[in-house]
């Protein structure tokens, strides 16, 4: 069952590359661009469409969050991300020309599937993104993009977030291609990288070695924090999310910027701080405020663990300890950057005695609100 692993999250990591690869499947023809027939929503009614929403819980909502990121850049419509269990609450405002996209693994989590029937009554068209075939979610949708990371049986998510990550990725370039966008000529770059990005996935599985003899000197620590910026910032948030519910240790992720809003307050000597460091090619002057975080909490005390491209030097000085992973395009570097963040919590978990398959007082499928 568990395929020579130790527990199904070993297994369901080291799947992670072929779980990329056959959600990407069938959904890129020859010549570059993208065929999403699955979509039901006609081309025309996507182009009449002026605002996003993402309802999604826990992992799933942070891919929501990095998905917002894709679609308002390559895209220009504005995406909203919110948490399912907030959603229809606070009275949103929806109308047909709304696309609201639900995010859920199971396809059964309750506050999902609630959001959804509220946007249907609102006359927005629904779109699931689901690694469950004819769950509740895509049976109650106008549309499915089906993840194809096969069972999940871990109660936390791996390799169904990066195939949700996939799709998000999918439906913003579709819709940037059905709607034309100055972006162009980057889609069919981006479109290029994605269908090698299962390979950059694999060399990052091979490199954990030392992630994990790392996260075993960390066992006795009570706090982790990890920083992000831009799309890192969400693959922060995730990182401490695995952190919380495999290792049962408090671990907060902060948008780096914040930092001298509060949270700098909660570094002292040797805490470790996890940073993922965006690209220094692209938008370098993210990667530029980010390498000055580091050295503010370095020099406050932190043991900085710094998550970085292969190539970037800039970061060598201040990091204690330097995870590499493959340079990718800003958006897709959440592909990549989250393998490292699976492999240590698991790695944590399993050095303080923890059931890594089953977390206490989790469930791998919530359905009650
Ligand atoms: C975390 C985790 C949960 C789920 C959340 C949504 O590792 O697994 O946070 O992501 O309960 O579940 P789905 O995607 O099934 O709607």
């Amino acid at each position: 069952e568990k395929g020579g692993y130790d527990y199904f999250m070993l297994k369901e990591i080291a799947e992670q590359p072929k779980a990329v690869a056959d959600t990407l499947l069938g959904r890129i023809d020859p010549s570059g661009s993208l065929t999403l027939d699955e979509v039901r929503i006609s081309p025309s009614e996507l182009r009449e469409i002026d605002k996003v929403v993402i309802v999604a819980c826990g992992t799933a909502f942070h891919a929501g969050l990095i998905a917002k990121y894709a679609i308002e850049h390559w895209t220009r419509i504005p995406c909203e991300v919110e948490l399912a269990s907030e959603f229809r609450y606070r009275d949103p405002i929806l109308d047909g020309h709304s696309l609201v996209i639900a995010i859920s693994q199971s396809g059964e989590t309750m506050d999902t599937l609630m959001a959804l029937r509220h946007a249907r009554e609102q006359g927005s068209k629904v779109l699931a993104i689901c690694n469950t075939n004819g769950s509740t979610i895509p049976r109650e949708s106008d549309a499915v993009l089906y993840t194809h990371a096969g069972p999940e049986v871990a109660v936390a998510s791996t390799k169904a977030f990066l195939t949700q990550l996939v799709a998000c990725y999918l439906v913003a370039l579709y819709l940037g291609q059905v709607r034309g966008t100055k972006w162009g000529d980057e889609i069919q770059a981006v479109i290029k990288d994605l269908s090698r990005i299962s390979e950059e996935v694999e060399r990052v599985l091979e490199t954990m070695e030392p992630v994990r003899a790392l996260a075993r000197t960390l066992a006795s620590k009570n706090t982790v924090l990890f920083l992000g910026r831009h799309v890192g910032y969400p693959v922060a948030l995730e990182g401490a999310l695995k952190l919380k519910e495999l290792a049962y240790m408090h671990a907060e992720g902060f948008a780096a910027g914040e930092l001298k809003h509060g949270p700098i307050a909660l570094i002292e000597e040797d805490v470790p701080v996890v940073v993922v460091v965006p690209s220094p090619r692209g938008r370098s002057v993210l990667h530029d405020k980010i390498v000055s975080n580091i050295q503010e909490i370095r020099a406050r005390g932190a043991r900085t663990i710094v998550i970085a491209e292969e190539g970037d030097e800039a970061v060598v000085p201040y990091a204690d300890h330097l995870i590499r992973i493959p340079a990718t395009p800003t958006l897709l570097q959440p592909l990549v950057a989250t393998v490292p963040l699976q492999v240590f919590a698991c790695e944590l978990a399993t050095a303080r005695g923890n059931e890594v398959d089953q977390p206490r007082n989790l469930a791998k499928s919530v359905t009650v609100e």
